[in-house]
């Protein structure tokens, strides 16, 4: 079994929407092994999206996922990254299948309700960067 890293997104708790996507994640087999709302600083939501520095969105970005609390999660399952990148569907909910959190949720490219850990390795290296071995309970 995997893990990987999950984020709910400001525009999922700015519209109470925390436990409608966690039903859809559980309902797809996926088990919620941690779980931390919090506020993300200005520091943090730069290095998460470091990545994406070089892109003409970046600024946007760090300053969406800065602009009200997000529910960070490590999601424990079968081929959980894959299976997570699946139950999530396309960045842009336009393009999104249905059921998919995205399709039934997402306002926008941008404001696109989750994030979900595109790797294996990258999932451990964003794990690190919110949680603790100690406080994930599989
Ligand atoms: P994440 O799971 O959030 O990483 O989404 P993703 O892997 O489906 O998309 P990608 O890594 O390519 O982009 C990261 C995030 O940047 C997306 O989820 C969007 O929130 C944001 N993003 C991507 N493209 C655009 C864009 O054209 N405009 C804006 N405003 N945001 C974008
Ligand atoms: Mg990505």
């Amino acid at each position: 079994t995997e893990r990987t890293f999950s984020i709910l997104k400001p525009d999922a708790t700015a519209r109470n929407l925390t436990g409608a996507v966690n039903a859809v994640i559980e309902e797809a087999g996926l088990r919620i092994v941690a779980q931390r709302r919090i506020r993300m600083s200005d520091a943090q939501a730069k290095k998460f999206y470091e990545v994406h520095a070089e892109r003409p969105f970046y600024g946007e970005l760090v300053e969406f996922m800065t602009s009200g609390p997000v529910v960070v999660q490590v999601l424990e399952g079968e081929n959980a990254v894959a299976k997570y990148r699946e139950v999530m569907g396309a960045t842009n909910p336009a393009q999104a299948a249905e059921g998919t959190i995205r399709q039934k949720f997402a306002k926008s490219v941008g404001e696109n309700t989750v994030h979900g850990s595109d790797s294996l390795e990258n999932a451990g290296i964003e794990i690190k960067q919110f949680f603790d071995d100690k406080d994930i309970v599989g």
